[in-house]
């Protein structure tokens, strides 16, 4: 089969590497991928919001099988676009991607359903927010409704706080049409852990675990990023933790969206929350974790397609998900700078260190090719994965891996998995 993968980011070049060791593969294409997926797939210079091109090149070339990674082009409804050109792919229709892109949506759904979150109210109006806010009790979370690049959350310990917040998200619109509905949620305390599941519709899977570490710096200080590292299992999801939210939250959301006209079909992230009353849902989104995806899907058994396919043929309940009994560390290496601003373009060494190790991984996030040679070309440049038998070989092993990586300005966080070692 042809297989094209929409997305150019360390998750997508995970998703390509488990894809290539499928026996139906016969040739992956990735749009617009990066150059170290160049390497695992045939480029294709197309944008993700392209969706016309896309479904053109998909026609053209025959692709039988399109993975859409990225969460910006499922919200804007690529699935219907290349569904109703009779492609084959694998990703929620528009209507259900909503579940990710509208966290006004979300909430309500979990609401409606009795599904595990924190409280919440929403707002329109930024006088209303503000009047609100004055009699709320302390520390508050304010929440962008729409996508914002994972940004558009603000954890607010001061009323001050707050009332900047709602002035930057729904006044000087700094996360854009995002900040139109503003969501205030009462603060929750506890580990967060990640699940993500294969959903068909009707039945949901959960994968193994995963813990990301979203703050830049050392011991969970500085700004917000995309995700610093990760690892999996996560040692605090015990069997008695994921029989509850299998009952309580997966099942009720996909049969939420089922009840709702909203059939959701793809990968549910169930972003959570251990708290002292139980596990409860921080978000959802309608994709692979980044990076997530590079501890996941490491350790993954089963063919990656074939369970893909599942998804989109409606038979996921004929497939048993199956992981190894071993686990996973995944350290990003960023651009110094990162998530603010940062240089790009310096060679990057050692990449050629991996090649032919099965448990190291060097997934390419932001990288280009100059003159040959590899060049930092974003915030987040490589993430570096090591299995293990254990967290403590498997984290010891891609701390070790990141030194074979050499480029100006690497930086990366030094405690990743600090919370399985305590
Ligand atoms: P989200 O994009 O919704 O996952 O939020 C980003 C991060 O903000 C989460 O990973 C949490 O660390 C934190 N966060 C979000 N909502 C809450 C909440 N209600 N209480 C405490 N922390 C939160
Ligand atoms: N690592 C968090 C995310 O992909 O949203």
């Amino acid at each position: 089969m042809k297989v094209l993968v929409i997305g150019s980011g360390g998750r997508e070049h995970a998703i390509v590497t488990s894809l290539k060791k499928s026996p139906k593969v016969t040739t992956i294409y990735c749009a617009p991928g990066n150059a170290g997926i160049g390497q695992d797939a045939t480029l294709v210079p197309i944008k993700p919001m392209e969706f016309d091109k896309l479904a053109d090149f998909a026609e053209k070339e025959g692709i039988d099988f399109t993975v859409v990674g990225m969460d910006d082009p499922l919200v804007g409804g690529i699935v219907d676009v290349f569904e109703a050109r009779n492609l084959r792919v694998f990703g929620p229709r528009k209507n259900a991607a909503i579940l990710e892109g509208s966290k006004a949506f979300s909430k309500d759904l979990m609401k409606k359903y009795g599904i595990p979150t924190a409280a919440y109210e929403k707002f329109t109006d930024a006088t209303e927010a503000e009047a609100y806010l004055k009699q709320a009790k302390l520390p508050i979370v304010l929440k962008a409704d729409g996508l914002a690049l994972g940004k558009g959350v603000l954890i607010c310990n001061t009323l001050d706080e707050a009332l900047a917040g709602v002035k930057e998200i729904m006044l000087d619109k700094k996360f854009g049409e995002a900040g139109s509905t503003l969501v205030v949620e009462e603060f929750m305390t506890g580990r967060e852990v990640s699940v993500l599941t294969f959903c068909d519709g009707k039945t949901i899977k959960p994968m193994t675990s995963a813990q990301d570490h979203k703050r830049a710096g050392d011991g969970d200080t500085g700004l917000n990023t995309g995700g610093m590292g990760t690892f999996s299992p996560s040692p605090f999801y015990t069997e008695e933790i994921a029989a509850y939210c299998q009952k309580h939250i997966f099942e009720p959301t996909v049969a939420a969206m089922a009840q709702e006209g909203r059939p959701f079909q793809g990968i549910i992230f169930f972003g959570l929350m251990l708290t002292a009353q139980g596990p409860k849902v921080l978000e959802y989104n309608a994709r692979f974790g980044d990076p997530e995806a590079q501890v996941v899907l490491p350790r993954m058994k089963n063919d990656l397609l074939t369970v893909m396919e599942a998804c989109v043929d409606g038979t996921l309940d004929t497939i048993e998900l199956q992981f190894a009994d071993n686990a996973a560390v995944c350290v990003i290496l960023a651009s110094k700078g990162y998530p603010v601003s940062y240089e790009k373009g310096f060679v990057i060494s050692g990449c050629d260190y991996f090649d032919g190790k099965e448990d190291y991984f060097c997934f390419h996030a932001g990288t280009a090719k100059k003159d040959g040679s590899f060049v930092t070309n974003g915030g987040r440049v490589l993430g570096i994965t090591a299995t293990g038998e254990n967290l403590i070989e498997a984290r010891k092993k891609a701390y070790e891996a990141t030194k074979w990586i050499d480029f100006e300005g690497k930086y990366m966080r030094n405690d990743i998995g600090n919370a399985f070692l305590e």
